[in-house]
C-alpha cells in the first residue's frame, strides 16, 4: 500500500511542487494548510496536473486540536513540514509571529506526531542558518550564524529536531537547507504567486518582464564577486521538490536522520540572472544599481556533495529552465487573472 504523507504548507510555492513530486513517486499525500499565504485555487490546479482528487485539510499548525484530529482520522507514515513564515524583513518587524508560527508550530506538530506514533519528519530549513559564512561553497559543517529572527527560527528549529532525534531513537528527521528556489512547474499551472511586490529577485524580475513593475533595483555592485553583484545558488523548484522525495525515501527506508544542503553547487550573479531572464522572456529588463540591501550576504553557494552522497540527489535543471518555466507560469497565470 502507498505510504501516506502529511504535507503542512502543501499549498505554498515549494509545498505544491513537492506535492506533485510525491504523488509522481507513488505517495498518498494529504495537504494541511491554513491558506494564510497560499492561493485558494492551488488544490484545483494540483488536481488538474495529476488528474486525481486532492485531499486538503484547512488548519493551523499551532492548533494541537486540529492536528490531533488529522492524526486521529488517518494514519501517516511521515510529515513534510513547510508551514512557516519566510519573509526576512517582516521577521525583524514582527519577531513574535515568527517564533510563534515557526517554532510554536513546529513543537506543536512534533507533539501531535509523537502522540500518534508518527516519528518521521522532513523539515524546511534554509541556507540562511549560515549567516555570512566563512567558506563558499558552504558545507553543512559550517557554524550557525543568525542574521535575523527568521534565521533564528530555522536554527532553533533544527536544534529542536537534533535534540529530539538524539533523545529518542524512534524519531528521524531530514533537515533540508534550501538555497534559492526559482522557476515553476513544467505544466505552468503552479508557481510562485506574484501578487504582492516581491522581496526576492526572481519574482521581481518576472514582474518587470511582465511590465507590471518598471525596473529592477540591483542591490549593490561593489561586492567582492566577478561582476560586483550578489551571487546565489539558484535551484529549480522541481529539483528542490525531488530532494524532499529522496529525503523521505531515506527516512522511511533506513530511518537515518540527515542534514543536507539542497543547491546546485554553482552561483550566479544578479546581472547574470537578469540576462538569463531577458533571453527566456525576450523582453527588455531595465535595471538600476542601488545601495546594498542591509543584511545581505555577498555570496551564497552550496557545497552539494553531501546531498549527492546521502540522498543520491543531484540537480537536473538549468538556469534556462528556471527562467523559461517562470516565464511560462507568470504569463499564463497573468492571462488567467485577466479573464
Ligand atoms: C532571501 C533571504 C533569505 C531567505 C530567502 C527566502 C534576505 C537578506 N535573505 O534570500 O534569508 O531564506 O530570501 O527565499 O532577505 N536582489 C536584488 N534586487 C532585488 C532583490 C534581490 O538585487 O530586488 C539581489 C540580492 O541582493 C541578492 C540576490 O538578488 O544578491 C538574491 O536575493 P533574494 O532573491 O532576495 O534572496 P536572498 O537574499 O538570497
Amino acid at each position: 500500500m502507498a505510504k501516506r504523507i502529511l504535507l503542512t504548507g502543501g499549498a505554498g510555492y515549494i509545498g505544491s511542487h513537492t506535492y506533485l513530486a510525491l504523488v509522481e513517486a507513488g505517495y498518498d499525500v494529504v495537504i494541511f494548510d491554513s491558506f494564510a499565504n497560499a492561493r485558494r485555487d492551488v488544490p484545483d490546479r494540483l488536481a488538474q496536473v495529476t488528474g486525481k482528487p486532492v485531499t486538503v485539510i484547512e488548519g493551523d499548525v499551532r492548533s494541537r486540536q486540529a492536528l490531533d484530529q488529522v492524526f486521529g482520522d488517518r494514519s501517516f507514515d511521515a510529515v513534510v513540514h513547510f508551514a512557516a513564515l519566510k519573509a526576512v524583513g517582516e521577521s525583524v518587524e514582527r519577531p513574535l509571529d515568527y517564533f510563534d508560527v515557526n517554532l510554536g508550530g513546529l513543537t506543536t506538530l512534533l507533539k501531535a506526531m509523537d502522540a500518534a506514533g508518527c516519528r518521521r519528519l522532513v523539515f524546511s530549513s534554509s541556507a540562511c542558518v549560515y549567516g555570512i559564512p566563512d567558506e563558499t561553497p558552504t558545507p553543512e559543517t559550517a557554524e550557525y550564524r543568525a542574521m535575523n529572527p527568521y534565521g533564528q527560527t530555522k536554527i532553533v528549529g533544527e536544534q529542536v529536531l537534533t535534540a529530539l532525534t538524539a533523545a529518542n531513537p524512534d524519531w528521524a528527521a531530514g533537515i533540508l537547507r534550501y538555497f534559492n528556489p526559482a522557476g515553476a512547474h513544467r505544466s505552468a499551472l503552479i508557481g510562485e504567486d506574484p501578487r504582492d511586490i516581491p522581496n526576492n529577485l526572481m519574482p521581481y524580475i518576472a514582474r518587470v518582464a511582465l511590465g507590471e513593475l518598471d525596473r529592477i533595483s540591483v542591490f549593490g555592485d561593489d561586492y567582492d564577486t566577478p561582476d560586483g553583484t550578489g551571487v546565489r545558488d539558484y535551484i529549480h523548484v522541481e529539483d528542490l521538490a525531488r530532494g524532499h522525495v529522496l529525503s523521505l525515501d531515506r527516512l522511511l527506508d533506513a530511518g537515518d536522520s540527515h542534514v543536507v544542503n539542497l543547491g546546485t553547487g554553482r552561483g550566479h550573479s544578479v546581472l547574470e540572472m537578469i540576462e538569463a531572464y531577458k533571453r527566456a522572456s525576450n523582453r527588455d529588463l531595465p535595471y538600476t544599481i542601488t545601495d546594498r540591501r542591509p543584511g545581505d550576504v555577498p555570496v551564497y553557494v552550496a557545497r552539494a556533495d553531501k546531498a549527492a552522497q546521502v540522498l543520491g540527489f543531484t540537480t537536473e535543471k538549468t538556469l534556462e529552465d528556471m527562467c523559461s518555466s517562470s516565464w511560462a507560469w507568470i504569463t499564463s497565470d497573468a492571462a488567467r487573472r485577466e479573464d
